[in-house]
């Protein structure tokens, strides 16, 4: 028996995960196995009802828990609000809480999709990189930070880049590990020439790639990174780089494949797990049935494979995706010309009824 926490937050958040539920339910049907889901409320839903972007109550169903799936979380109307109590705040509570420091966002070129990219043919088909983002620390949580007043009446913004030796060392080693069962290639993005974080990230990741001689290991610095993703996506493996260049360069990564609505993510601790799509809450297309869900079941796919071992059916949920792709079935942010464009639900209920059957 497995116990999942669902958190589906704001806007399209509530829709894609009421899909991937449909899911995790045909998978636990068809093969004996029990899941047993508990819903919990966080961002601004959680804000709306009890004040604060997410409870305690919360936080203690995602700890106990084997895996979380979340949807999204954000929307226009809490925009005004202090950044302590932002929607944000919960999700940057819960991977610092539960200590997930690997962001595992597999970028895959679906090959029935190459036309939604906006690069070139050429350029994009067969793209199959791992972006590891460092996930519970730099600048996202180093201190000082804050803003504080001048005597002269000006303010003074800051926040801290800060990594330790063993920060770099476990994400380095998780790397390492995933480039050894893909391709056997490390790419670390730093910006080495000028900070001195990244002067010790790029010192001890070459440490850590002593271990791993089977592995190939290049350091690339992050303008050059971000160039690179453009020109030759498909030079890239194992992408390992820190908390905000992996924020920034995981969405200029996802664009490469088409639509963002596509990617999933994991979130991994030593001993918590979370999944998310790596789109947010789109407000826009919130509560139309208009979102794409497929994000959220390939990162049910993912928890499968990462929480669960259950190999085998995380990639009987990838193909179902794969088949209800090719039978040209699309969500309005993947429509191309000629192909059938159906709901959020919809195409929920399709990859439903495309699993088992491969
Ligand atoms: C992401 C998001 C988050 C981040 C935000 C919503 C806090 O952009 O998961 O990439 O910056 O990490
Ligand atoms: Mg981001």
């Amino acid at each position: 028996m497995y116990n999942i926490c669902i958190l589906p937050g704001d806007g399209i958040g509530k829709e894609v995960t009421r899909e991937a539920v449909k899911v995790i339910n045909k998978i636990a049907a068809v093969n004996h196995l029990v899941f047993k889901l508990q819903e919990g409320v966080v961002g601004g839903s959680s804000i709306d009802e009890f004040g604060i972007p997410i409870t305690d109550e919360t936080l203690d169903k995602a700890k106990h828990s084997d895996a979380v799936l979340l949807g999204a979380v954000g929307g226009t109307k809490w925009e005004h609000l202090d950044y302590k109590v932002r929607p944000e705040r919960a999700l940057l509570k819960l991977r610092s809480e539960l200590k997930l420091y690997a962001n595992l966002r597999p970028v895959k070129m679906f090959p029935s999709l190459v036309a939604a990219s906006t690069l070139k043919k050429e350029v994009v088909e067969g793209i199959d990189m791992l972006v590891l983002r460092e996930l519970t620390g730099g600048i996202y949580f180093g201190s000082p930070k804050g803003i504080e007043k001048l005597p002269d009446g000006q303010e003074r913004g800051v926040n801290t880049e800060v990594y330790t030796t063993h920060e770099i060392e476990r994400i380095a080693e998780k790397a390492f590990t995933f480039a050894r069962r893909r391709r056997k290639k490390v790419t670390s993005v730093d910006k080495a020439n000028v900070l001195e974080s990244s002067e010790l990230w790029r010192r001890v990741v070459t440490k850590i790639s002593k271990r791993y001689p089977d592995v190939a290991v290049e350091h690339m610095y992050v303008d050059n990174a971000a160039m690179q993703l453009i020109r030759n996506p498909k030079s890239f493996d194992v992408m390992v780089t820190s908390n905000l260049f992996g924020d920034i360069l995981s969405d200029e990564a996802a664009m490469l494949t088409g639509s963002i609505g596509m990617l999933p993510s994991a979130s991994l601790g030593d001993h918590h797990a979370l999944y998310e799509p790596v789109h947010g809450s789109a407000p826009d297309i919130a509560g139309k049935n208009l979102a794409n869900p497929l994000a959220t079941i390939l990162s049910v796919a993912m928890m499968l494979r990462y929480s669960f071992n259950l190999m085998e059916l995380g990639e009987s949920v990838e193909s179902a995706v794969q088949r209800v792709l090719a039978k040209g079935y699309r969500t309005s942010d993947i429509m191309s010309e000629g192909m059938k464009q159906i709901s959020c639900s919809e195409m929920g209920d399709k990859v439903v009824e495309e699993i088992n059957k491969g």
